[in-house]
């Protein structure tokens, strides 16, 4: 399919500036202000069987897999339930044990992706409960589920995913407060998460008014052979999302590693030649994550931070609006889209179609 570009010259461009009507459309009907919950009528959960969940296991591949992570994240904190994210490759040749208290989540923005659809089926045949999020309605993956949540991001046209990256977090941060208010979420605490989400689009509007400075960072930062990107707890998948998509896109090697992982290791990397992308939100890490910047620094690497505040410690800080704590990874992967994009621009690369990449690997 060829859709307009609408003055971009990239469907990447296109699509990152999209995302404040994007996140505007998955929230849109979803939210209940009298209970300050959500209502997703399409997963097919009572709250009965809402409450005998036990376990979250979520599966997708490459950004979706990264959008999972946080989902997650978001689900343990916001319900309490025990969650975590695997590559569905993997989780579908370990001969996975299938618990039948446990719902599982496949996330894909095509909804055709082989390695998800054949992790769905095998989910299935041993009679687990799927629910699908996913992007392109009626989907092979969509299909499948025995339920789900569709992202709205509207069409992804190039091949690396950003707005729908995006959008599938914040589905997974409704899925959150839905299942987070049937079980122990407070009234007020519904309400916090429900404000949070509301600010999204305008703070990610105020996030792409910034992208000349992001731009002349990008530019600065183009010559590097390898990147590093560190964040912790929340921060860890943003960091893994944007060394993903600077990959994809500008071909320069990137890794995400942990902060706290550090001196595990790739501190034996550390010099002025490999840059360091820190994700550094104003949280109860904070501290922690201005002690990894000092050791960088003290082995002479560049920093270049995403914070919600100028640090003293970076080379360069981008800034970006605060939300609730919970929400910050949303805003903080989208500056890093940017960096991507013109980082690959800088280097003359075809950013709407990487290298030996394809939008959607519907073989195994
Ligand atoms: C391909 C694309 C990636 C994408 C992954 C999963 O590898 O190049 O950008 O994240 O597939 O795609 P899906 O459609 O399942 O989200």
């Amino acid at each position: 399919a060829s859709y307009d570009m609408g003055g971009h010259d990239t469907y990447m461009h296109k699509e990152i500036s999209e995302q404040p009507d994007a996140v505007d459309r998955v929230l849109r009907g979803r939210i209940d202000d009298r209970f300050n919950t959500v209502h997703l009528g399409g997963l097919n959960l009572d709250p009965r069987e809402a409450r005998g969940i036990r376990r979250v296991k979520i599966l997708g591949c490459g950004t979706s897999y990264h959008a999972g992570l946080i989902g997650a994240g978001l689900i343990e904190s916001l319900a309490r339930i025990p969650a975590d994210a695997e590559p569905a490759s993997e989780f579908r040749y370990r001969n996975p044990v299938v618990d039948p208290d446990t719902l599982y989540i496949a996330v894909s923005q095509s909804g055709e992706t082989y390695d998800v659809l054949a992790a769905v089926q095998e989910l299935k045949r041993k009679g687990g409960r799927v629910l699908g999020v996913v992007n392109v309605v009626g989907s092979a993956i969509a299909r499948e589920a025995d339920g789900g949540t569709y992202v709205h991001a509207g069409p992804e046209v190039c091949v690396v995913s950003t707005k729908c990256f995006t959008n599938t977090v914040v589905a997974f941060a409704l899925i959150a407060l839905h299942l987070g208010r049937i079980r122990d979420l407070s009234v007020a605490e519904g309400r916090r998460i429900i404000e949070g989400l509301r600010k999204l689009p305008g703070q990610i509007s105020e996030i792409l008014e910034t992208e000349g400075e992001i731009k002349k960072l990008a530019e600065q930062y183009a010559d590097a052979k390898s990147m590093m990107f560190i964040g912790r707890v929340r921060g860890y998948p943003v960091a893994l999302e944007a060394s993903l998509k600077l990959k994809e896109i500008s071909y320069i090697h990137a890794e995400a590693y942990p902060a706290s992982e550090l001196k595990h290791g790739p501190l034996a990397l550390i010099e002025p030649a490999l840059p360091t992308v820190a994700i550094v939100p104003d949280d109860e890490l904070l501290e922690k994550n201005r002690a990894a910047m000092e050791e960088i620094k003290a082995r002479s690497g560049r920093i270049l931070a995403v914070a919600h505040r100028e640090q003293e410690k970076a080379d360069h800080t981008i800034v970006v609006p605060k939300n609730e704590d919970e929400l910050d990874p949303i805003l903080m992967g989208i500056p890093l889209q940017l960096l991507a994009y013109h980082t690959a621009l800088a280097l003359g690369r075809d950013i709407d179609k990487p290298r030996n990449l394809a939008k959607s690997v519907t073989v195994e």
